[in-house]
């Protein structure tokens, strides 16, 4: 983007129905959520990370009555799996909120009544097509093949008294603002989707659900026969959750949020409805809306009947919680499909973590013990071919890495820094420094080797924290270095030189050990 970088970065993941068993792909969106909040803070801004669950609607309303239970007491008994999920895989977020929080009703009541009271809101009497498990009503002529156009599952005809949003009174101003913003939704594939979505015409929003029909809402605050619309209710989360700590005077404004992380199959709500129910209530619209495509398994969508759901937690517990965020933010283009598949994961593991990263660590980290007696040497002064080289490489990666991320190609990102590491090893092949420790006339060059590549590992360590926060906090632990990542002063941490010579380099552990493919994995 050209516009000047902001100082203060919020980002939103969606809020996950509360009923559902988180799996990799939520796991995969509030990962990506928290790596972007801890890079935004390692580039000195301030950042506010939400997350939380939505707890209304019919989905909800069945499980409660399927496990025999009111429904907020299900819902109180469910949001632990979220929460205890995203504590084990390193997410650190700033808030969670539940659209079952009172101040979140309170803000929907807010916005419902002022848009009642201003007109853009009106009670008329509706006729057409009802998705249940999605809970959108549809027009004839947005079904595909008679059926519901988001979920393709079957839908049926209806006619009752609603509420309704007029909605349709924006579609020319959205498509202004799109075409206006080419960065508003990202990537291009779905904001050309969006726009042409809103080219066909768009209709007015039913708001309102029945109370005969759906008990499990927020009341509407002008007619407590209706309660809201899960949808209405669920998006004005990214407003409510920091509208409260704003301040009385809104000095500490948070909204507009800077990214809104959705998948692909929500972009109508967040690209249509969301803008067009921010603009009636006079309010900022999001900067980005950033749609990702989906963790697919042997290239089908995951589902609790096909029994191909990845398990987030298993994969955490058995190959270790940064090695599946390394392995979720390498493998996929935020924007397009991809397949999980166990084996590439180990096999990258191996071939990058263990191979790449952890042997360049553990080399040199025993050469400066066993040549040093664990203490790091004077470089010379005046860099031959091979340091300026390494040198332009670590600060195309200092440089490059924030690019990518602001552009939000993490997996470009790790690249960067990986090409980094890579590096780094094959400067150890040149110089050889187990050569230059046999001859005393060396001494220099063999201390200058050293350095080169302890900054080079230090850079990738403070490079990757972000993706992987223990992992790279212990690996610049074992070159003596012991920053504080939470807070961010991007130019001094990533400066060439910031170990002293003289310093001690503890070593450690091997901190990615290989791994054997499990057995039923091998063919
Ligand atoms: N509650 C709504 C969101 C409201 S936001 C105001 C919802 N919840 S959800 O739990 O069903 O889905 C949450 C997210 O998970 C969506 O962004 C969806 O795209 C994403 N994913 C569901 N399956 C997925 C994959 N297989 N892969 C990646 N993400 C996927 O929708």
């Amino acid at each position: 983007m050209d516009a000047p970088a902001p100082d203060r970065f919020y980002v939103t993941t969606p809020i996950y129905y509360v009923n559902g068993t988180p799996h990799i792909g939520h796991a995969y969106t509030t990962i990506l959520a928290d790596v972007l909040t801890r890079y935004h803070r390692l580039f000195g801004r301030q950042a506010y990370f939400l997350t939380g669950t939505d707890e209304h609607g019919l989905k909800v309303q069945q499980a409660a009555e399927a496990a025999c239970m009111e429904p907020k007491a299900y819902c109180d008994s469910m949001v632990g799996n979220f929460k205890d999920l995203w504590d084990r895989l390193g997410i650190r977020y700033d808030r969670f909120i539940r659209t079952t929080d009172d101040n979140h009703i309170a803000y929907v009541h807010e916005i419902l009544q002022r848009l009642w009271d201003a007109g853009e809101i009106y009670s008329s009497s509706y006729q057409g097509w009802y998705c249940i498990p999605d809970e959108r009503f549809w027009t004839e002529k947005d079904l595909v093949d008679g059926n519901c156009p988001e979920c393709g599952r079957e839908v049926i005809e209806l006619e009752e008294e609603n509420y309704f949003f007029r909605m349709g009174s924006y579609g020319d101003w959205l498509i202004e603002h799109i075409e206006a913003n080419p960065d508003f939704i990202f990537p291009e594939t779905r904001r050309n989707e969006v726009l042409g979505f809103l080219r066909r015409g768009l209709e007015d929003l039913c708001v309102s659900r029945p109370k005969s029909r759906l008990i499990w809402g927020i009341p509407l605050p002008f007619d407590h026969e209706y309660v809201t619309y899960v949808w209405f209710d669920a998006l004005l989360n990214y407003v409510s959750a920091v509208e409260e700590i704003s301040g009385p005077n809104g000095e500490d404004k948070w909204w507009p949020a800077d990214l809104h992380l959705i998948g692909k199959d929500i972009i109508t709500t967040h690209c249509v409805y969301w803008p067009t129910m921010l603009k009636a209530a006079g309010l900022e619209l999001p900067k980005r809306i950033a749609a990702h495509g989906w963790w697919l398994v042997e290239e089908e969508k995951m589902s609790k009947s096909r029994g191909n759901v990845v398990k987030p937690l298993d994969l955490a517990e058995q190959y270790g919680v940064d090695a599946f965020r390394y392995f979720l933010m390498r493998e996929m283009t935020v924007g397009q499909d991809r397949s999980f598949n166990e084996v590439d994961m180990v096999q990258r593991y191996n071939s990058e973590l263990a191979n790449d990263l952890g042997n360049a660590l553990s080399r040199v980290t025993k050469m400066i013990l066993r040549y040093r007696d664990g203490v790091l040497g004077q470089p010379a002064d005046g860099d031959e071919k091979l340091e300026v080289e390494m040198k332009a490489i670590a600060s195309k990666a200092v440089v490059n890495v924030p690019a990518a991320v602001e552009a939000l190609q993490i997996n470009r990102a790790v690249d960067e820094v990986m090409e980094l590491v890579r590096a780094t090893n094959r400067y150890l092949e040149m110089r050889e420094p187990w050569q230059l420790a046999k001859d005393e006339q060396k001494k220099s060059l063999l201390d200058t080797t050293l350095y080169t590549a302890v900054e080079s590992l230090r850079l990738a360590g403070v490079l990757l924290y972000p993706v992987m926060p223990e992992k790279t906090v212990r690996l610049m632990e074992q070159l003596g270095f012991y920053p504080d990542m939470t807070g961010g002063d991007y130019e001094s941490l990533t400066a060439w030189g910031v170990l002293e010579p003289g310093s001690s380099i503890p070593g450690g552990e091997s901190l990615f050990p290989r791994i054997e493919l499990p057995e039923d994995l091998r063919d």
